[in-house]
């Protein structure tokens, strides 16, 4: 098996039913965050290994529990034992391999790519002792029906991250064209009250901001995030959702936000 500390600042497993190797991936762009991912998974010795918890290794692998992991994984512990690569704390030792420095494609290159994918427009709202809080988005996304999720990404340094990790809660309204102005609000606004002067929201079941007419609002709790390199991932269960039909949505789209025509039905 073996870990993967990656540039996103996930940790993940690799190869988690192979015994017969135990090794810690590392890729080289993970610069100053290489110390705090280490203490995630146990503690460094020396240039090349690092000192591993059995219990974050069958946690990661996403099979303990599984009679034939775990009797592959016993005796991967008890040849580490034999072979010295144990301790008395329990932990087992792992060598440290660096992946060769990949080539990444460029900023300007990455936002000239995703310029050419239409994605909705989505006003977050949330609430905390500070007030009514949003961010415009276009990064929301559907993820299960069954339970029902939503999620989206919000730059780490963006007002918002904090609150959201402070209350667990949010709204995602979907904008249409009547919400142009509300949109130029939220972006010139500072965070707090003065980003909703424009469209008209009223309290929703947790007390957070709805949108009375977006395109669709849906009250979430935060089940799940996820640092992913400049942004998190927050992921919502949505309690409770209300759309209208017939709607006309606001797109981003080539670097700017477009009115999306809906065409009669033939
Ligand atoms: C069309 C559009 C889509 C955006 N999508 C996102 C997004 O998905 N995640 C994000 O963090 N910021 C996004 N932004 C940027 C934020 O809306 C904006 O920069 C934010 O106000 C900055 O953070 P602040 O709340 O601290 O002022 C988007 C902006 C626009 C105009």
């Amino acid at each position: 098996m073996r870990l993967y500390l990656g540039v996103s600042g996930a940790i993940t497993m690799l190869e988690p039913a192979d015994f017969r190797r135990l090794d810690i991936l590392v890729d080289p762009q993970i610069n100053g965050r290489l110390e705090g991912a280490i203490a995630r998974i146990g503690r460094r010795e020396g240039e090349g290994h690092v000192w591993l918890h059995p219990q974050i290794l069958r946690f990661l692998s996403g099979h303990a529990g599984e009679a034939e992991w775990e009797a592959g994984f016993a005796g991967m512990l008890a040849y580490a034992a034999k072979a010295g690569f144990t301790n008395d704390e329990g932990l087992v030792r792992a060598h440290m391999a660096w992946v060769e420095d990949r080539e990444l494609v460029s900023t300007d290159d990455f936002k000239a790519a995703m310029r050419a994918l239409p994605a909705g427009i989505a006003a977050i709202t949330t609430m905390d002792g500070d007030g009514p809080a949003a961010l415009i988005v276009s990064s929301l996304t559907s993820i299960s029906a069954e339970p029902p999720m939503i999620g989206f990404f919000v730059n780490e340094s963006s007002s918002m991250a904090a609150k959201l990790l402070g209350v667990q809660k949010f709204v995602a309204n979907v904008l249409g064209h009547e919400h142009q102005g509300l949109v130029q609000t939220v972006l010139s606004q500072p965070q707090g009250k003065a980003r909703f002067a424009d469209g008209i929201w009223a309290d929703g079941h947790a007390a957070m901001p709805v949108l009375q007419d977006a395109v669709a609002a849906m009250e979430c709790d935060i089940v799940h995030n996820w640092r992913l390199g400049t942004h998190r991932l927050f992921v919502g269960l949505i309690r409770s959702a209300k759309s209208r039909t017939g709607a006309n949505p606001l797109v981003n789209f080539g670097a700017g936000i477009r009115r999306l025509q809906l065409e009669e039905q033939a």
